[in-house]
């Protein structure tokens, strides 16, 4: 059984029809990436899957049960997590205070623990713990947004550009991270621009553009397919 597939999937904005009929799976273990141009609807499909946009038509399946059209608040409760492309931290906050945050649905005593293993992945978040993150720089913001999102221990992550805004240095570094956080068995769906890395590292791609499926496939066979490489990934 899939972790999760979205089939038939249809959502937009208003008026405005976004999505059309886009279908996406993701398989315990894998990293998938999500590429296409500015507009595709990348961000668009990510916030249909968690319940911030609601589908008109089509099927989301996690773990086999139907979460379509179910609430963020809902399905953050059977295992998945998201980290949006924009304003994914409070920078009035510290790290620590952030991480408690990402663990709202616990209770109280299983919060030390969770950190713990937060700050093994993080070692810089440890450090800086007690520094808002407003004054934080952009690798150590994402590290507090991931950060968050694993407190409630998912079994798939979304993240929507990760790498956004990052020195190629940082951009190597947060895809370490995700690597490893991958390595610990958690499934991972990926956004990104930095088309390459992500294929180079994702078990499969999908191609979106226009709101529509492009080419799926092995992430290897996305990078060496000369098409998805003139269109999608700059020749
Ligand atoms: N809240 C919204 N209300 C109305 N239209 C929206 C909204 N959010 C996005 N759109 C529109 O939906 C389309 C897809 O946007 P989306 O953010 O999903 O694209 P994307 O592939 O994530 O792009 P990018 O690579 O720039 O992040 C765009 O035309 C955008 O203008
Ligand atoms: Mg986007």
């Amino acid at each position: 059984m899939p972790l999760l597939e979205a089939e038939g999937l249809t959502a937009g904005y208003g008026d405005s029809e976004i999505l059309h009929d886009v279908h996406l799976r993701v398989d315990e273990g894998e990293i998938v990436a999500l590429i296409g141009p500015n507009g595709a609807g990348k961000s668009t499909l990510m916030k249909a899957i968690f319940g911030l946009v609601t589908p008109r038509h089509g099927s989301i399946r996690f773990r086999g049960k139907e979460i379509a059209g179910h609430t963020p608040y809902n399905i953050v409760k059977e295992g998945l997590c998201y980290v949006p492309q924009v304003a994914n931290v409070f920078t009035q906050l510290t790290a620590e205070e952030n991480l408690d945050m990402g663990g709202y649905l616990l209770d109280e005593s299983a919060l030390p623990e969770r950190k713990e293993r937060v700050y093994a992945l993080f070692p810089k978040l440890r450090e800086r713990r007690h520094q808002r993150v407003g004054k934080m720089s952009g690798g150590e913001r994402q590290m507090v947004a991931i950060g968050s999102a694993l407190m409630l221990d998912p079994a798939l992550l979304l993240l929507d550009e990760p790498s956004a805004g990052l020195s190629p240095k940082l951009v190597d570094e947060i895809f370490a991270n995700i690597e490893h956080i991958n390595a610990t068995g958690l499934a991972i769906l990926m956004v990104e621009q930095n088309a390459r890395k992500a294929l180079a590292m994702a078990t499969r791609g999908y191609v979106l553009a226009s709101g529509q499926n492009r080419v799926d496939g092995p992430g290897q066979a996305l990078l060496d397919d000369p098409e998805v490489g003139r269109l999608y990934l700059g020749g």
